[in-house]
């Protein structure tokens, strides 16, 4: 698989299986979020749910929504897009096994702070889990634990950390 081949793009509604079944080889069964909650959140941020494909096949998907610093979705929560958003939340990125170490997190996840930055949001916030700190600061994102609500962070099992980071002022915003 050549990361050139790679393509990617909105997430369509016919594609939930296969982003389901990248949630299923990338995290263990207490931390799967249902069909239902997955679908509702593509259809409340259609434009920040990206998946890249290989031809027909998905590799990895990107769920995002606009909302507000300090702000954390429990885990099977909805999406709650702000009415005047200043940050972009990145809920849940992931890699299918055999697309791993092809740098598409990587671009997934730029894709959407690009556009994010280029809309004049301000800022962008996520929670680590697995261990992913260091991938997260390699994009620029800090631990910012203080900030962030107990009650939303202890939804996750194992270590959640609460990351944000600045997003550049756009001269377009
Ligand atoms: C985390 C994850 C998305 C990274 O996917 P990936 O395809 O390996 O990432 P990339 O190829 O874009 O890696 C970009 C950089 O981050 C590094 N990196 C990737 N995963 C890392 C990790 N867990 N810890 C530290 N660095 C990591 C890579 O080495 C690469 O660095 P380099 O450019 O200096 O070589 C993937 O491991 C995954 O799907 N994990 C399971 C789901 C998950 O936990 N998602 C995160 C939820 S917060």
């Amino acid at each position: 698989m050549q990361p050139e081949a790679i393509q990617i793009r909105p997430m369509g509604e016919d594609q939930l299986a296969a982003v389901l079944a990248v949630q299923a080889a990338c995290y263990p069964p207490a931390m799967r979020e249902p069909a239902d909650v997955v679908l509702a959140r593509l259809r409340a941020a259609p434009a920040t749910t990206l998946v890249a494909c290989a031809g027909d096949a998905v590799c990895a998907y990107l769920f995002a929504y606009p909302s507000l610093l300090g702000s954390v979705t429990a885990l099977e929560a909805p999406f709650m897009p702000a009415a005047r958003p200043d940050t972009l939340y990145l809920h849940d990125l992931a890699v299918a096994p055999r697309a791993l170490g092809r740098g598409l997190a990587r671009r997934l996840a730029q894709h959407l702070l690009d556009a994010a930055a280029g809309e004049g949001l301000r800022h962008a916030a996520l929670v680590s889990v697995q261990d992913t700190r260091r991938f997260w600061e390699g994009l620029g994102f800090e631990a910012d634990a203080g900030r962030a609500p107990c009650a939303a962070l202890a939804t996750y099992p194992g270590h959640a950390l609460y990351m944000t980071r600045r997003l550049p002022a756009s001269s377009a915003a």
